[in-house]
């Protein structure tokens, strides 16, 4: 049997298709950065236009070869997100559901983030600390099952991966800001400003306005006009500010698995894909003997595959109060 995902909450129209064995059959995503690009941010009006414009499109190339019948299940982004993004989704999934007489269920969009972690390693153990890090999100929590999870802390302000496109902006680099403030940080000098680092140890919420702001500062202090002739000096506050970055959620990360005597941790969510990040995790993550999870790449940033995870396991509670088994 399959399940049908439809993801719209921010800036990605995507529809999947995957099995009950969690094996991906389509995950059709259509990125609207190039739309929202001139704007260094996600224009809400634009993004529900352009998922009303698309989805359709979208939705035909995922059920490309799929037989409709097979499909026992429509899950949805219901939350959180864009308001009016997530109607088209909703729509989408509701008349499809009606049409085929299919059981719809709607999703939260950070559980969907997680799932990106399940359906990379079928075989996930639990419990694992959870770190969300994505463009409207930052959220740590422990996982205890593929539907229970019991949240410490979240973002402040700023979420991570806005704290990446803001900067990134003050650079005059591109939106989306992540990939290329680690494009550039790789030929920066990592130690060439001190950012704060926003480490917060009463509490598990997280703040990276702090950081952003300071760069700003920076900026000011030195006079900084874009010129493409001082690269050196952007690849410098780019690795800089990745510093910061990556040092304030690692150490929030391990602390949570020291804490609640959790030896393994699962990084989700458009931030995860950076690469260095990645290999900072790895390399502590081996003198502590903690497990490190991280979503296959495509499914980092917002896809609808991990929608249907997440929708599946909550159907499957739902209608007998036992989880799927995935061999
Ligand atoms: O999870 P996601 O696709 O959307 C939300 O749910 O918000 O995350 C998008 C965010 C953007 O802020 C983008 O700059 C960031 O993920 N991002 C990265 C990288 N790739 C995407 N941040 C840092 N390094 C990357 N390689
Ligand atoms: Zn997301």
């Amino acid at each position: 049997m399959y399940i049908l995902g439809i993801e719209t909450s921010c800036d990605e129209t995507s529809c999947a298709i995957i099995d009950d064995k969690l094996n991906i059959i389509s995950n059709i995503v259509f990125s609207q950065q190039k739309i929202h690009k001139p704007y260094f941010g996600v224009v809400p009006e634009l993004a529900s236009r352009t998922h009303y414009e698309k989805i359709h499109f979208v939705l035909k190339k995922a059920l490309k070869n799929v037989n409709i019948r097979k499909i026992k299940l429509i899950s949805y982004t219901e939350k959180p997100g864009l308001k009016s993004a997530l109607l088209i989704g909703k729509t989408v999934a509701e008349t499809f559901g009606y049409i085929y007489s299919i059981p719809v269920i709607g999703v939260n969009h950070l559980l969907g983030h997680i799932h990106s972690l399940i359906l990379t390693y079928k075989k996930i153990k639990y419990p694992f600390i959870s770190l969300i890090i994505s463009g409207g999100h930052t959220e740590i929590s422990i996982v205890y099952s593929p539907i229970e999870r019991q949240i410490l802390g979240t973002a402040r302000d700023d979420a991570v991966g806005e704290s990446f496109d803001k900067v990134a902006k003050m650079l005059n680099l591109t939106y989306p800001g992540g990939p290329a403030i680690e494009k550039l940080a790789k030929y920066g000098d990592k130690n060439f400003v001190n950012f704060p680092r926003p480490y917060m140890l009463d509490s598990w919420d997280f703040s990276f306005s702090g950081i952003k702001t300071a760069v700003l500062y920076y900026l000011k202090s030195i006079n900084y006009k874009p010129n493409k002739n001082n690269k050196k000096l952007i690849s410098n506050i780019c690795a800089s500010f990745q510093e910061a970055i990556v040092d304030t959620l690692i150490k929030k990360s391990f602390l949570a698995a020291e804490k609640f005597n959790c030896s393994r941790i699962g990084i989700s969510g458009g931030v995860s894909a950076n690469n260095y990040l990645r290999k900072k995790f790895y390399q502590i993550a081996e003198k502590l003997n903690i497990d490190i999870y991280f979503p296959r790449k495509e499914l980092a940033t917002d896809n609808a595959a991990m929608i249907c995870s997440a929708g599946w396991f909550l159907y499957k509670k739902s209608i007998s109060n036992t989880y799927p088994t995935i061999s």
